[in-house]
């Protein structure tokens, strides 16, 4: 990726905490945000690109749905075996389309990204190899959660996989406390200060909302994908490799 600036957007005490939004200043600072802030990012996005060629096959379509600053369909644009395969990556943030296409013409890619600036269920699955929806189902109303996963599974193909990525809830209230407490600690680790953390907690209250293991598991398993496998465990953030 390329360099961002340092992600100091709740670094100052405000006024009144707005609700995160996906906006200029956040797509500006992305790149130091995800990785300070998502435990085992870097580690999955280099697996990446090893997950999605198993699957990605020739003539298919590839989605990254919720892509930011495109980092899945970039490494697996610069990862693929295949001569033959489109990238769609979607977003309905404008600031980070505009960012990803500014990064884009500075990278020498072997295939073109096709960018979709749009909500990602609006967006037409078909023909798919493989889909990406990395920390993004979580900014999604709950009511629309089922439907964009049938969707997905009805647009891959036999054999085409999803992976799921997403920051989980706990059943057991203990749990969850632990998780969250070594989630802070995380963060404070990576330089971020207690304010930092309580007004960026504020920010997502009721923006980022997060299902349970379970929740997640009986989704994929309604929408039609008949092997889902847990691929890498973070803390509580969870990625899923869910096959057609
Ligand atoms: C945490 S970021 C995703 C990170 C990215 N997948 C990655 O791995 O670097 C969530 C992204 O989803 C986008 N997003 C949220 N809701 C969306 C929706 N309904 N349709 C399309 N994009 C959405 C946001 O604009 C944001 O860029």
């Amino acid at each position: 990726m390329t360099r961002s600036s340092k992600d100091l957007i709740y670094a100052s005490k405000q006024d009144k905490v707005e609700k995160f939004v996906f906006d200029e200043d956040v797509a500006g600072v992305f790149e130091d945000m995800i990785q300070r802030s998502v435990p085992g990012y870097t580690a999955l996005n280099q697996l990446l690109p090893i997950v999605a060629n198993q699957f990605i096959q020739e003539g298919s379509n590839v989605y990254d749905l919720g892509c930011s600053l495109g980092e899945a369909s970039i490494s697996i644009a610069n990862a693929t075996n295949c001569s033959n395969i489109q990238i769609h990556a979607v977003d309905n943030s404008a600031a980070m389309i505009k960012q990803l296409q500014a990064r884009l013409k500075s990278l020498n890619l072997k295939f073109p990204i096709q960018l979709i600036h749009d909500d990602v269920a609006a967006v037409d699955i078909i023909d798919g190899s493989f889909a990406v929806l990395n920390y993004t189902l979580q900014f999604i109303d709950r009511s629309q959660r089922d439907m964009l996963i049938n969707k997905i599974c009805t647009g891959l193909n036999k054999n085409g996989a999803l992976l799921l990525s997403e920051k989980i809830t706990y059943q057991d209230v203990n749990e969850e406390a632990l998780m969250q407490q070594l989630h802070e600690n995380f963060k404070r680790q990576n330089d971020y200060s207690e304010m930092e953390i309580s007004q960026k907690r504020e920010a997502l209250e009721n923006v980022l909302i997060r299902d349970t293991h379970e929740q997640h598991i009986e989704r994929l398993q309604k929408a039609g994908f008949s092997k889902i496998s847990v691929l890498t465990k973070y803390l509580n953030f969870v990625s899923y490799l869910a096959i057609k």
